[in-house]
């Protein structure tokens, strides 16, 4: 299992905060962004990731990660995406990387309470994705389920109502999605949609959809982002990640602790 990090984009929602830098290197209480989703997929025992980065900002994802898992066999990559367009374009960056292996990918602003690690572990072929509850679905790719709770289908941010169920950003999937990503059409908004990627899935009855448990957040907007603060502090979210995650960080501080001291 191979895992991708979406972290590109120029997040306008986060003006002026992200003129200076990625979204996903904003802090999330005690540490940046984009160690949440990371320690998703380590903690999953994903050793392989791929973040695709906006080239203003790769410096900056540099800095914080090109050295910092050196010691435990965690292989970190980097992608720049010149432009963002859509989701689904991961897959294509990202194709080579995947090889011929299965993968998951995440939103690199998606912060989950759920611990995926058995799904990841266990996944085998197909596609897996995962629904939660929200009170604002036509902000996102939604899914309807029958009585019995199986999807019928998704629909990217409807206009009409159709369920309080939505997708949010971790998917696995299996190496076929590279070549159903190169085939899809742009939708209205000029973007490659994930929605179709499972769709495509979902119509070959090769769609499982999970329910999400716990709490998720998309830390893209002011409010979601001081939300996801005190959420991660008062659960104290940093206590439960992976330690390898804890450890590299800790690591890292002590490291620039000791630079700052010679400085002086
Ligand atoms: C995207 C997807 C949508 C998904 C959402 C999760 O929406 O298109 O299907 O539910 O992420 O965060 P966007 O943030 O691009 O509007």
């Amino acid at each position: 299992m191979k895992g991708i990090i979406l972290a590109g984009g120029t997040a306008t929602r986060l003006f002026p905060l992200t003129a200076t830098t990625s979204k996903q290197l904003l802090p999330i209480y005690d540490r940046q962004m984009i160690f949440y989703p990371l320690n998703v997929l380590v903690k999953a025992g994903i050793r392989d990731i791929l973040i695709i980065i906006s080239p203003e900002h790769s410096g900056h994802f540099l800095n914080l990660l090109g050295s910092i898992f050196d010691k435990n066999n965690i292989r970190l990559e980097f992608k720049v995406q010149k432009t963002p367009r859509g989701l689904a374009d991961a897959f294509i960056v990202g194709e080579d990387f995947i090889d011929n292996d299965n993968v998951t990918m995440i939103l690199g602003d998606n912060i989950f309470e759920d611990d995926f690690s058995e799904d990841i572990k266990n996944f085998k072929s197909g596609g897996k994705v995962f629904a939660v509850k929200v009170p604002d679905p036509e902000r996102s790719g939604v899914v309807v389920f029958n009585e019995q709770m199986k999807a019928v289908k998704i629909v990217e941010k409807p206009q009409k109502w159709l369920s309080d169920y939505i997708i949010p950003g971790l998917y696995i999937y299996d190496k076929r999605v590279i070549e159903v990503a190169k085939q899809l059409e742009p939708s209205n908004r000029g973007e490659i949609e994930i929605t179709d990627l499972h769709n495509w899935y979902l119509e070959r009855g090769e769609l499982e959809v999970g329910l999400v448990k716990g709490k998720w957040l998309d830390a893209g907007t002011f409010d979601s982002l001081l939300e996801a603060g005190q959420y991660v502090k008062e659960k104290k979210i940093s206590e439960k990640f992976d330690p390898i995650i804890n450890q590299a960080i800790m690591e890292f501080n002590e490291e620039l602790k000791a630079l700052a001291k010679k400085k002086l």
